[in-house]
This record gives structure tokens, sequence and C-alpha cells, in this order.
């Protein structure tokens, strides 16, 4: 049997304060490694963290001038310029906000005519100047990390997905009405993700609930990809009460 490690689980009251525990974890990475390589995420559950870093970067105690990173993901077929695309959203969210340098994140591209040749791509040079210090993950309601949906395997790498249904419904939100929602996208994969030093999950709000249960004290497996997060020696949670409820076994 593979060993199996318990994620050290935080608490707190609200996605307000969760962001700024998470954001308290990336700002302390930074500052002991001014030129940290950071794995970093999109969606919902990362703006409020991004603000918590920008408000850090702008009081002048952090500056992520010099770090690099490597998002988790993009969408197949949408121009790093289309403001639902992920390139767009952490130019939004980061790089203008927090200072970082849009030249120092690595983004998969939608665009390219060969996406699976973009994914070998992007996972030979995170492979070239991995390791990544700490990757920061959210949680997809049905327990996918990064793209990595129900079904994705533990050694899986970057590779082409098709989004499930429930999270194109779910991303559905950010786009215009009648707009279409991208089908596919191109992600890190599970061993992509392990093999980070470091992992730093946060999930909030009673949506996650089911999801972080599965995460935590479900099965490890396929079924919730994100339970393969107990296969990593160093891995932080950290949950609002309302992601929280569903856990029956709390510290
Ligand atoms: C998205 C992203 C994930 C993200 C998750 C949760 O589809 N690919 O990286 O963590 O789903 O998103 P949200 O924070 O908006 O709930």
């Amino acid at each position: 049997m593979p060993e199996e490690y318990r994620p050290a689980v935080t608490v707190v009251d609200d996605a307000p304060a969760a962001s700024r525990a998470a954001a308290a974890i990336i700002a302390d990475v930074v500052r002991d490694d001014p030129r940290a390589l950071l794995g970093l995420a999109t969606g919902g559950t990362m703006i409020p963290v991004y603000a918590e870093l920008a408000a850090i970067v702008a009081r002048g105690e952090l500056s992520l001038a010099q770090v690099a990173s490597f998002n988790l993901d993009e969408y197949v077929g949408l121009p790093p310029d289309h403001p639902q695309s992920y390139r767009a959203f952490m130019e939004a969210h980061l790089a203008g906000p927090a200072g970082m340098d849009p030249a120092r994140i690595e983004i998969p591209s939608g665009m390219a005519p060969d996406p699976q040749a973009e994914a070998d791509r992007y996972e030979a040079l995170l492979a070239a100047r991995g390791p990544v210090a700490l990757q920061l993950l959210g949680l997809g309601g049905n327990g996918h990390i990064g793209f990595n949906e129900p079904g994705s395997a533990i050694d899986s790498r970057t590779r082409v997905v098709t989004l499930d249904p429930r999270t194109v419904a779910d991303n559905a939100r950010f786009f215009g009405q009648g707009e279409e929602v991208p089908h596919q996208a191109i992600s890190m994969g599970v061993a992509t993700i392990l093999s980070a030093r470091r992992i730093l999950l946060v999930a909030t709000g009673a949506g996650k609930a089911g999801a972080v249960r599965a995460m935590l004290e479900g099965p490890v497996g396929p079924d919730c990809p994100a339970s393969f997060l107990r296969r990593h020696p160093s891995v932080q949670v950290i949950l609002d009460e309302a992601a929280a409820a569903g856990l029956t076994q709390r510290e």
C-alpha cells in the first residue's frame, strides 16, 4: 500500500479569513525566497486570496517582482486576451495589482494548433524549472484539482482534458449570457501537481462541503481527484466553516 498522509487542516470563520490565511502563507514562502517558483490557480476562490496578497504588497511588506509561476490550466480555444482566459485572469488579479512580472507567469497556450504538443511542452518546461516551492489549489465542486476531473489517474501529467458537465455549468457564471463555455482545457496532471514541494488548497462556501469531505474522509482514488493529495507529505488545507461543514472528524 502506498503511504497515506494527513493534510494539515485549518478551519476559519469565513472566506475573507481563509483568504488572509492563504495569502499569509504565500507571502512567507516569497519572503524566504524572493525568486520562488509558485504554482498558481484561478477561480473565484482565488480572487480574494490574490486581493489579500496585493494588499500585503501595497503595504510595502512584500514584493512579487522576482517570483515566477506556473498556472495549473487554461481553456482550449480561448485567446490570451479573452476576459475569461486564465491568462487574462492572472493579469487582472495578480500581475497588475500585486506587481508580478507577466513575463514570469507561465500558462499553457489555449490557442496552440496542437494542444497535446503544447501540454507536453508545458510539462517539460515545468520539469526543467521545477520543483514548485508552493502549489496553490482551489477545489472543484466535484472534487477536481486544476482541471483533473473525476476519473483522472494519480500518474496523470499535463494533458488535454474534457471538462465534466458540472464544471462547465459551475464556470458558466463567469461567461456572458449565450457565450459558449469551453469544454476542453490543458491541465497539469495529478502527478504534476504532486511533484510540488508543498501544496496549499483553499476551499470556501457550502458548495464545496461535499468535495471537501470526499477529499479528506473518502477513499483515495480517481472518483475524487483531490483525495490524491493524501499521497503527498506536505499539504495544508484552509477551509471556511461552510466548506468544512461535512467533515465528521475535526480536531
Ligand atoms: C476551476 C479551476 C480550478 C479551480 C476550481 C474551483 O474550474 N480549473 O483550478 O480551483 O475550478 O473554482 P472556484 O474557486 O471558482 O470555485
